[in-house]
């Protein structure tokens, strides 16, 4: 085994990590729009060529926004998927059935953290932003795959927003405070869903042959590709928004190149920062070798 991941360690780390959404977001905190949200690494608006630097931290703080609206949306699909994973072992093992609950219910508490920042952000920006949509829809797409193929996807996100903190928002002085301190708040209790995620896709594999294993990873990869979809279109509603808040038109080539750029980045910051996770990875090749091998070669196209 590459873990030595249990319930009970899991739900006693949990109840030590836990906070209230009135820690992280005091009724009279406001965001700081002098300052980045997003760190470069998953931001790359520091290099988004043609912008001036107030449009480039402009751009960061609409990226910044689309982050909230991506999470409130990953997660509502998240909680449901969790809630039925616990729900035929309800009479089962006390400390699985606790663990999974909490889960659950810190999803639940994200998902309002999120939308209560989102609007904190909408209350100090100019314009309006975009997002791709509406979250019930995209959630109904990614349930209808097999339950180890959403597993996966879910093991992905919960690594992914692990090295998103440690990687690059923990030691980037820069950031405002208010949203550096929501992604370190998040990265808490992430760290517990991981291990428990990781619980969940090896109870989902058993019993199963590698090719009905190999299927699911497909359904992984699928769900990949339709979140790549997204992730364009959402570059160019970004860019859209930058347009409006700066009040300036990006002339048609330089537009298509920071689509194009963009695009990039949000797979990076989505796709490849969570299917290049040596612990995703390492899940992935216990149960799947020669499919995590697969993944592995395609991950540098989202990265
Ligand atoms: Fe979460
Ligand atoms: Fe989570």
């Amino acid at each position: 085994m590459h873990h030595s991941f249990d319930f009970g360690a899991i739900l006693a780390a949990s109840n030590r990590a836990s906070w209230q959404i009135e820690d992280v977001l005091p009724d009279e905190a406001t965001l700081d729009f002098g300052r980045n949200f997003l760190p470069e690494a998953l931001a790359r608006t520091a290099v988004a060529g043609g912008l001036s630097s107030d449009e480039q931290r402009l751009l960061n703080q609409i990226r910044g926004h689309e982050y909230l609206s991506m999470f409130g949306m990953v997660e509502e699909f998240i909680l449901p998927f969790v809630l039925d994973h616990a729900r035929p072992q309800l009479d089962g093992d006390d400390e699985r059935v606790r663990a999974l609950l909490q889960f659950a219910g810190e999803e639940a508490k994200h998902i309002h953290l999120f939308r209560l920042f989102h609007r904190r952000f909408t209350d100090g920006f100019s314009t309006s932003c975009d997002v791709i949509g509406p979250p019930e829809a995209i959630a109904a797409h990614v349930l209808a795959h097999d339950p180890l193929s959403v597993a996966l996807l879910i093991l992905h996100v919960e690594w992914m927003t692990q090295s998103h903190y440690l990687d690059s928002v923990r030691d980037d002085g820069g950031l405002d405070p208010l949203f550096k301190s929501l992604l370190r708040h998040h990265w808490m209790e992430e760290a517990q869903h991981a291990k428990l995620d990781t619980l969940m896709v090896e109870a989902l594999a058993e019993g199963r042959d590698q090719a009905a294993i190999d299927i699911a990873v497909d359904g992984y990869l699928a769900l990949g590709g339709f979140l790549d979809d997204g992730l364009k279109s959402q570059a160019a509603l970004n860019l859209t928004a930058l347009e409006r808040a700066s009040g300036r038109s990006l002339p048609a080539k330089e537009r298509a190149a920071l689509i194009a750029s963009q695009h990039q980045a949000l797979r990076w910051t989505y796709i490849g920062s969570g299917m290049t996770h040596p612990k995703f990875a390492a899940t992935l090749a216990a149960i799947a070798p020669a499919a995590a091998q697969r993944v592995a070669a395609i991950a540098p196209a989202f990265c």
